[in-house]
């Protein structure tokens, strides 16, 4: 019985990125291998509970002189259980960013395992995502291991070592095995004094994505229906449903799509000279960003004002968090673009290839071990068992975005049919949960073996 805590992908007030999609989808690829999988998450008062089926109450207890109510639910078909104390801890108006994070964050993890014990679960592998649910990890083995929960096994992911690197340490320390989200992020970080203590128990295992959720096939937020067969018709159709959606101009132009949450890990200052290369070398530019840093926002929404007076026709910044947006985007766009300065994986390289659209990327973390560059990673593609896929840039700097991206968009230019065939081969690649979810597996069965 595989056990994750962690937190959810997006409220209306909170944003917390790829981490709310991995922990369901590796849930999902988990149950699927006929495994049991149930998730544990606080009650947060902003969660957006409309994807929840069947919610209702579960049960109560108490820990620490706090009652604590349990609802219950299923979303994408896992079973979730939202812990409510009633201390108002999550009652907050926000999923992180408080000033007593620690506590609240501590005593969801202490709650957790005491709900596991008091309800008599017996999970064979306690799987903690990031900060938020690192104190699992010490309070297990200082204390739940010897009181019930004898079997467990804990098993600890690093979404992002930026935050949270205190407990994130102290966590990797005490977990049987502990992960991070691609083998080169594991490589770039295997110096942090977090990680490098315990780089015996430390592996690399990438993440992938849902096909089901994300399936240009099926998707209701897309004009029409296609897979690699008729991808050229399918993005056609989702281009002029993005240019009309977006008031910009109705023309067979090549169509670069950001879609990031607007942090420095995401590379601002190269997303902004992007926009403008795009431009020049007469494309249109398509940003979905949300910006935490009301810094951020206000430089957007003035980049937004002068694009709106230059290139009204050409260029579009939507400030803001809109899933369905993000699908028509992922569709409409020829090119995703990805400038990170960091990335310990990157689910939007992958979501563009299932869609067809090509990954121009800085080469770094996940990023790195999924796009390969069609004029220089032949050989590295075609030892990980892929064609090349993408174009990719070395250099956080403006000669590194112009290095990767004049090469896309000539390529757009020149080579229509070239472009329409890697289209098809980026679709016909697997970046789904297939193989990464056996290696889960297997990582759980070597942390119930040692
Ligand atoms: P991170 O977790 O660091 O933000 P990932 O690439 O792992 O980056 O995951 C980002 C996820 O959030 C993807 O599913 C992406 O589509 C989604 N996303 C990011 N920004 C937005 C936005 N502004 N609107 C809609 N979806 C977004
Ligand atoms: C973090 C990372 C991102 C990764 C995601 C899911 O948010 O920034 O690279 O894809 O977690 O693991």
């Amino acid at each position: 019985i595989p056990v994750f805590g962690g937190v959810v992908k997006e409220s209306p007030m909170n944003i917390v990125g790829g981490l709310g999609d991995v922990v369901t989808s590796l849930s999902r690829a988990v149950q699927d291998l006929n495994h049991h999988v149930d998730i544990i998450l606080p009650k947060y008062d902003c969660l957006n509970l409309s994807n929840v089926k069947e919610f209702q109450y579960n049960r109560g207890f108490s820990w620490g002189g706090t009652e604590i109510k349990v609802w219950f639910g299923k979303v994408e078909g896992v079973s979730v259980y939202f812990l409510e104390p009633q201390n108002g801890f999550f009652h907050a108006g926000c999923i992180y960013g408080c000033k007593n994070d620690a506590e609240r964050f501590g005593f969801f993890c202490h709650a957790a395992l005491e709900f596991l014990l008091q309800s008599g679960f017996h999970p064979d592998i306690i799987h903690c995502h990031d900060w938020s649910s690192a104190p699992v990890a010490w309070l297990f083995k200082d204390h739940y291991m010897h009181y019930g929960l004898s079997k467990a096994r804990v098993v600890f992911t690093i979404h992002n070592l930026e935050f949270g690197a205190p407990f994130i340490g102290k966590a990797v320390a005490y977990s049987d095995k502990s992960t991070t989200v691609s083998n080169t992020y594991a490589k770039e970080v295997s110096g942090n004094p977090a990680v490098a203590p315990h780089l015996y128990k430390f592996h690399g295992i990438i993440n992938g994505i849902d096909q089901d959720i994300w399936d240009p096939y099926n998707d209701k937020f897309i004009p029409i229906s296609y897979t690699s067969e008729n991808v050229v018709e399918g993005k056609q159709a989702a281009k002029e449903a993005l240019q009309q959606r977006l008031g910009l101009k109705k023309a067979d132009l090549p169509v670069v799509g950001i879609i990031t949450r607007l942090t420095h890990q995401k590379g601002i200052h190269l997303i902004k000279h992007a926009i403008w290369r795009t431009l020049e070398r007469n494309g249109q530019v398509v940003l979905l960003g949300s910006a935490p840093d009301p810094r951020i926002q206000n430089d957007f929404v003035n980049l937004a004002n002068q694009l709106h007076s230059s290139h009204a026709d050409r260029a579009r910044l939507c400030l803001t968090y809109d899933e369905p947006l993000s699908h028509l985007i992922y569709a409409g766009a020829d090119f995703i673009l990805v400038p990170s300065i960091f990335e310990p994986c990157g689910l939007t390289q992958l979501i563009a290839m299932r869609y067809g659209s090509i990954p121009v990327v800085r080469k770094t973390g996940g990023l790195y071990d999924t796009v390969f560059d069609v004029d220089h990673d032949k050989e590295r593609a075609n030892a990980q068992g892929v064609e090349p896929n993408g174009f990719s840039f070395d250099g956080a700097d403006a000669a590194g975005v112009d290095y990767a991206l004049n090469r896309a968009i000539s390529a757009w230019y020149d080579g229509r049919d070239w472009f329409n065939s890697l289209c098809k081969t980026v679709m016909q690649q697997d970046w789904s949960w297939n193989k990464p979810a056996l290696d889960y597996m297997e990582l759980y069965h070597a942390a119930r073996k040692g």
